[in-house]
């Protein structure tokens, strides 16, 4: 038999590489498939698992042989062999068969290993250095802290030896806090996660890591050590409440499990329990928003060594581990990812350095310092300047942003916190002995690790510009949830924004775990009532605000977040597993509003939040939209779930909502109440309207841009919306007008004016105003950002018509000054790319669509249209569906293709 073109890559499990710890119970497989050829599909697959890459090769033993399985399937096929049990390791490949029949070659191995799934299985205690263990944790802070009065206490060290035989076949380290930890194992820094375990409501769930450490360990004796810092759980957190300790608890605490198999098959377990030691140490204070403190005077050489003195170290103290759910971290974590230098240093006042970093990131930076011990060096970070030259940091309210750093005198000294992280451009220094040079600071960029998935690049500066900007909006927010921003006292997880941006979020980056994990901190949020809420995880205690009952818009991302990943990945566990969650927050809004319009009666209503020139659309009708929208979207849910019943039953629902919805808000001639852009566009984009009504709406959106000569007026919710909505409508032109406008208020007025990142507010500096209100001015807030998602989709062209690019539409809309624009995107089936320029009156169109996938392509010309030289009709694997009103559309299967048609385009 001919061996097939198709190959079986990218091998991953519950989307990720060689994940290790995972606890779903039934694993979640998926590959793609690569080929060069045209018209490529699997018809049929194959899996082998087993416990070593030995019987995989010799394929005995298996754990699950799939046997040959007639299908087209390549996305989420579930593990079916044997019972997988707490800390099964499963070493797996796959091969397929072409539609001939023609088998490929195995993909893989790969690697999947299971975590800890039954609660029994740890066997610690969390520990932690206790309630005032001796005076050494008194917060030695110095005056500048006095106001957050006794906020900061150092953090604390954890250490325990212990004898290990060799030798050893493998051993893995179970860890996690409710805090934020780094492990480090005879000396050792174990794995690279960074603010481990992350942000959830340690109260009902935290999540646990794990680690390969069999290269760690050695014969004898072994230690194990534990720096905590205070996180999210103990440390400040968001605008209010404002002490240490308020939210979770009062101090950080640590939960570890080391198992450890020897060669002959014994085990042997080490975890944490009340004979660990303790101290304070370097760290005086580490806060994510106040900062981090260190003197290098008081390390401890040695101390996650064995034989290390310990004696004047004193006891933890030990707690059962309660009834919140302990669960594997389901997503990448939280990383160091790029490097930057600093692109130039000034000196505004005597002996007060400004260093730029050229651009604004998150995470914080590395200091390389020489001189006296005791010297104290102190880091301030900010994302502008004042006019002066110095820094501007009264946008960041309470959030301190600050580091100390002081000397050991020892040669050249190095320093990074761990235990804190800053949004920042500017970085101030000063004590430092000397005159620091460039390389005194190197930017460190930490984010959630999810993996680049998409690019996008166009004849235009300022596009491109923008694209790099809402990329590094992103990186810089998802950290762990999807924040609103990274630099005040806030860094929530705004339902809201994660609505907003999800869309753009999937194309920049592979967000499936990620926002996997999210929905599991917004099923936690949701309200007995089944109220979702307006941030996730929820900022209870807070007594500024009630966050509890899913403002418009925000709420509503517990449907739209869960259904734009079920289309992005295929996957319908996301739905299945927050069916029910979502079920209740639909009970509860039509419990909540009987009259079929929603009325928000408790709780926030933000409207379309930061609508410049207070353009503003009636909250009712922007609330009754989106539940209308909600039902849209369940219907949907329930279809693909096969719960035929609701989907008629929320189809129903969307039916009567929309009935209320004209008949409160839209009049004969497709005018909508409050007329403003942010009206029309969710009227059209979720599709309120009876149809005679479109293009009227259609052409009074278009009487609004025209009304604020040719700009938006949109906040956060209709923002994402304006585009796409304007080029389904026929408006293409105005829709690249307002990408391209470079005055007030636009994105481009943003680049105009040094933006590196989307700002929170349209206004955020302005030439007349120069900055907005301190009180709420972020320049790093993804939410503008969400135009994204039309660069890819309308502007390259590249969008999905079934769920998980089955089906892709490839249909670039050519517009503004745009001479070309490309766009690569991979997909859950592989890589999909849309590469278009116009020359002289030629459009060329490049594409690329994987194995396994069909497309329908839009080339703008009807007029000669030929693919790789010959006339598309007699062109290999091409099928022409139909040639008329200024296109060619086609059909095609995997391939490469070129298209080249004649344009009448000026
Ligand atoms: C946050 C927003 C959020 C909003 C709610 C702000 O403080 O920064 O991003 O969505 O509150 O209206």
């Amino acid at each position: 038999m001919a061996p097939s073109e198709l190959r079986p890559v990218g091998l991953k499990c519950e989307y990720r590489v060689d994940p290790l710890g995972i606890d779903e119970r039934s694993p979640k497989l998926n590959w793609a498939l690569k080929s060069e050829g045209r018209n490529q599909t699997q018809s049929a697959y194959r899996i082998l698992v087993a416990a070593t890459e030995e019987n995989l090769e010799a394929e005995e033993n298996l754990l699950w042989d799939s046997g040959r399985v007639e299908s087209g399937r390549t996305i989420g096929v579930e593990y079916g062999g044997e019972t997988l049990r707490s800390g099964s390791r499963c070493v797996w490949k796959v091969r397929v068969w072409d539609r001939p029949g023609n088998p490929s070659p195995y993909g893989g191995p790969s690697v999947f290993e299971m975590g800890l799934l039954e609660r029994s299985d740890w066997e610690g205690t969390w520990i932690s250095a206790g309630e005032d263990p001796d005076e050494d944790f008194d917060p030695p802070t110095g005056d500048e802290y006095d106001d957050l009065g006794h906020g900061l206490a150092p953090s604390p060290y954890l250490r325990k030896e212990f004898p290990l035989d060799i030798p050893v076949r493998m051993a893995r380290l179970y860890a996690t806090a409710r805090g934020v930890y780094e492990l480090y194992l005879n000396g050792n820094r174990v794995g690279e996660d960074v603010l481990a375990p992350g942000w959830t409501d340690y109260d009902r769930r935290v999540q646990y890591q794990t680690y390969d450490v069999t290269p760690l360990l050695a014969e004898g004796p072994n230690a194990l050590g534990a720096v905590l810092g205070d996180g999210w759980f103990a440390g400040f957190v968001g605008f209010d409440p404002k002490h240490r300790g308020a939210l979770y608890g009062p101090r950080p605490q640590l939960l570890a499990q080391l198992e450890v198999e020897y060669e002959d098959g014994s085990r042997e377990r080490v975890t944490t329990d009340g004979s660990w030691r303790c101290s304070a140490g370097p760290i005086l204070f580490s806060d994510l928003l106040m900062g981090e403190s260190y003197d290098a005077r008081r390390e401890m050489p040695g101390w996650s060594e064995p034989g290390f003195d310990d004696s004047t170290w004193h006891g933890v103290e030990a707690e059962e581990i309660g009834d919140a759910r302990i669960v594997a971290q389901p997503d990448e974590g939280i990383r160091v990812t790029e490097e930057l230098e600093a692109k130039s240093v000034t000196e505004p006042e005597s002996r007060r350095y400004v260093f730029d970093m050229g651009r604004n990131m998150v995470g914080w930076v590395r200091l390389q310092v020489e001189g006296e011990a005791g010297t104290k060096v102190t880091l301030r970070h900010a994302e502008a300047l004042n006019p002066d030259g110095t820094i501007y940091t009264t946008n960041l309210r309470s959030a301190r942003a600050t580091d100390h750093y002081v000397l050991e005198g020892e040669g050249e000294e190095v320093y990074e916190p761990r235990f804190t992280f800053h949004g920042f451009r500017y970085v101030e220094v000063t004590g430092y002995p000397g005159e620091p040079s460039l390389g005194a600071i190197t930017g460190r960029v930490v984010h959630s690790a999810t993996p680049p998935t998409g690019y996008f690049e166009c004849s235009s500066p300022l596009v491109n510009k923008l694209q790099e900007n809402i990329v590094w909006g992103q990186r810089g927010n998802f950290l762990s949830v999807p924040t609103d921003c990274p630099q005040r006292d806030e860094r929530l997880g705004w339902m809201g924004d994660g609505q907003v941006f999800v869309r753009t979020a999937s194309f920049n980056m592979d967000v499936a775990a990620f926002f996997e994990k999210w929905m599991a901190d917004v099923e936690d949020a949701q309200s007995p009532e089944g109220a979702f809420p307006d941030v996730a995880p929820l900022l209870r205690g807070s007594g500024l605000i009630d966050l509890r009952w899913g403002a418009p818009a925000w709420g509503d991302a517990g449907v739209i977040v869960p259904w734009t990943i079920y289309r992005t990945y295929d996957d319908t566990r996301i739905v299945e597993r927050h069916y029910d969650a979502m079920a209740g927050w639909m009970e509860y809004l039509h419990e909540a509003n009987p009259d079929l319009i929603r009325k928000n009666r408790i709780g926030n209503n933000y409207g379309d939040w930061l609508s410049p020139k207070g353009d503003h659309t009636p909250k009712d009708l922007l609330a009754t939209a989106y539940w209308a929208y909600d039902a849209k979207l369940m219907a949907e849910m329930a279809m693909a779930t096969g719960w035929q019943e609701d989907a008629k039953k929320y189809r129903d629902l969307n039916e009567t909502i929309i009935a209320a919805f004209n008949g409160a808000y839209v009049s004969p001639d497709g005018r909508i109440e409050g007329d403003t852009q942010t009206c029309y566009l969710l009227a059209l984009h979720m599709e309120l309207l009876p149809e005679e009504l479109r293009s009227a709406a259609a052409e009074h959106l278009v009487r609004t841009i025209e009304r604020e000569d040719w700009h938006l007026s949109t906040g956060f919710v209709g923002v994402g919306y304006l585009c796409p909505v304007l080029t389904e409508a026929g408006y293409t032109e105005v829709a690249y007008r307002l990408l391209e406008n470079e005055t007030y208020p636009s994105w481009g007025y943003t680049i105009k004016n040094g933006a590196t990142t989307i700002w929170e507010r349209w206004d955020g500096w302005t030439e007349e105003n120069g900055f907005q209100s301190p009180n709420m001015n972020s320049f790093n807030h993804y939410s503008l950002g969400s135009v994204g998602e039309w660069l890819y989709r309308y502007v390259a062209g590249i969008d999905l018509v079934t769920p998980g690019y089955g089906r892709i539409v490839i249909r670039p809309r050519p517009g503004g000054s745009l001479k070309h624009a490309t766009a690569g995107y991979d997909s859950v089936r592989g890589r999909i790319s849309s590469s278009w320029k116009i020359e002289d009156d030629r459009f060329v169109l490049e594409v690329l669509i994987p194995p396994n996938t069909t497309a329908t392509v839009h080339m703008p010309s009807a007029d000669g249209v030929s693919e790789g030289g010959r006339p598309v009709e007699e062109a290999d694997g091409v099928e022409v569906l139909r040639v008329g009103e200024g296109e060619t559309v086609l059909s095609v299967g995997s391939g490469r293709y070129e298209f080249v048609g004649r344009v009448a385009r000026g």
